[in-house]
C-alpha cells in the first residue's frame, strides 16, 4: 500500500500535474509594508468592459488613479453640468477591493474646457469669477466623495521647466495665489484627504527647485502639503537613477512624502526629452517607430533591468515613499503609443498587448526581495 502510494506520489512530483502553483506572488504583496502599488485605469476598466485589465488591476494592485475620468473636462464639461457617472463606479471600484483611492486632479492648465474661462461671449472673465467657478468645482467634486477619495492631485503642472510658475490661465487671470486657494479649498471640502502637488520632470534641478519653493510658500501659508507626486514618464536613459535618489532626497527634506504617480518608462527613440507636455504632437515615421511588431529581447532586458534600478531607489526611500503609479495596465492602453508622437508602438508598462507580464514584472517583483 505504501508502496503504491509513494509510487502514485513520484508520478505526481515527476508530471508536476498536481503540484501547487509555483510560489506566486502579486506587485501589491511584493511592496505590502513599503508602499503602495498604484495603477492609473482608464473608462474601460472601470466599468469592467477591459474584463482582463480589470481582473489585473483587482489581483495586482492596492491603489488606483483615475487617467481621465476625475478631470475638469469629463466631470464639469459645462456651466452647471456635473456628470459622475464615470467617477462614481471608479470610486465604488476602489472601494469593493479596499484601495487606496487618488483623485486626479483639480486645477490644471490642460483638459480643462475653454469656458471656464471665458463669459458667455468668449471674452477672459475676471479673477473674482472665476475664482467663484474654481471654488464651485472643487466643493462639488471632492464634496462628492469626501472620506472616500483618500488623496487629491489639488494642481497638476503648474511650474515651467526652470522652476518659474507656469503662465496658464489659471495664473493669468487669478494671480499666483490661486494655488493656495485651490489647495485650501479642498482642505475645507474633506479635511481629512491628503493634499499632493503633481508634476513631471521633477529631476531638472531648476524645475525640483521651483518646487521647493512653491511647497515652502504653500507651507507657510498654512497648507500641509502631504505628498509632492514625481510623475515619472521616464525613458530608458532619463532621468538617471542618481537623479531620482536625490530627487526624493530634495523633497523629503520638506517633510513631505513622495509618490511616483505616473510611471512609465519608453524605450522608444526620444523626441522631446525630459517633459510630458501633452500638448506635443510629433508625426511618426519609421525611425521613430522601429518595433512595430514586437520588442526585440534585448531591449526587452534593457527595459526590466530599468524598472528594477529604479523600484531599487524607491524602496531605498521607502520611508518616505507613500505609493508608486503605473500609468497604464497593458502596454496596448498606455498614452505613450500617442505621445509625443502619435500612431506608435510602445512598450512602457509591466504587461504586454496580450495581457501577460513583461520581464520588466518579474524584475519588480525581484527587485522587492533585495
Ligand atoms: C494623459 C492620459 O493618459 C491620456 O489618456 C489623455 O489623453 C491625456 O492625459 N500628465 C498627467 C496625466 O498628469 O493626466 C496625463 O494623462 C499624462 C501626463
Amino acid at each position: 500500500m505504501l508502496k503504491r502510494y509513494l509510487l502514485i506520489q513520484t508520478l505526481i512530483l515527476a508530471t508536476g500535474v498536481f503540484m501547487p502553483a509555483q510560489s506566486s506572488t502579486t506587485l501589491k504583496d511584493a511592496y505590502h509594508g513599503a508602499f503602495y502599488i498604484g495603477v492609473a485605469i482608464n473608462a474601460d476598466q472601470i466599468t469592467g468592459q477591459d474584463a482582463r485589465g480589470a481582473k489585473i488591476v483587482a489581483e495586482q494592485f492596492d491603489s488606483i488613479t483615475p487617467e481621465n475620468a476625475l478631470k475638469w473636462e469629463r466631470v464639469h464639461p459645462q456651466p452647471n453640468t456635473y456628470d459622475f457617472s464615470l467617477s462614481d463606479q471608479y470610486v465604488a471600484l476602489g472601494e469593493k477591493h479596499h484601495m487606496f483611492i487618488v483623485g486626479h486632479t483639480l486645477v490644471w492648465h490642460s483638459q480643462t474646457p475653454d469656458w471656464v474661462f471665458q463669459d458667455t461671449q468668449g471674452k477672459p472673465i475676471r479673477r473674482e469669477a472665476l475664482l467663484t467657478r474654481l471654488h464651485d468645482h472643487i466643493f462639488t467634486v471632492v464634496g462628492r466623495y469626501k472620506g472616500r477619495i483618500q488623496s487629491w492631485d489639488v494642481a497638476n503642472e503648474a511650474l515651467n521647466d526652470d522652476g518659474t510658475m507656469r503662465d496658464s490661465k489659471w495664473k493669468q487671470i487669478i494671480g499666483d495665489d490661486y494655488l493656495i486657494k485651490a489647495y485650501q479649498w479642498t482642505h475645507e471640502a474633506d479635511p481629512s484627504a491628503e493634499l499632493n502637488y503633481n508634476d513631471y520632470s521633477l529631476e531638472l534641478p531648476a524645475k525640483r527647485q521651483g518646487a521647493v519653493e512653491l511647497v515652502k510658500k504653500l507651507q507657510a501659508a498654512g497648507i500641509k502639503v502631504a505628498v509632492v507626486g514625481v510623475q515619472g514618464h521616464d525613458n530608458l536613459d532619463w532621468p538617471s537613477t542618481a537623479s531620482e535618489d536625490e530627487t526624493i532626497d530634495v523633497f523629503a527634506k520638506l517633510g513631505v512624502k513622495v509618490a511616483i504617480t505616473e510611471l512609465d518608462i519608453d524605450v522608444l527613440p526620444a523626441v522631446e526629452s525630459h517633459t510630458a507636455d501633452i500638448s506635443l504632437h510629433i508625426k511618426s515615421d519609421l525611425r521613430l517607430n522601429p518595433y512595430p511588431k514586437e520588442l526585440p529581447d534585448a531591449v526587452q532586458k534593457d527595459l526590466a533591468r530599468r524598472y528594477a534600478d529604479l523600484f531599487g531607489i524607491f524602496l531605498k526611500h521607502r520611508d518616505v515613499m507613500s505609493r508608486v503609479t503605473l500609468w497604464g495596465v497593458t502596454d496596448a492602453d498606455s498614452w505613450r503609443n500617442d505621445w509625443p508622437v502619435k500612431g506608435r508602438t510602445s512598450y512602457p508598462l509591466l504587461w504586454d498587448r496580450a495581457g501577460n507580464p513583461k520581464l520588466a514584472y518579474d524584475a519588480v517583483i525581484k527587485a522587492s526581495r533585495q
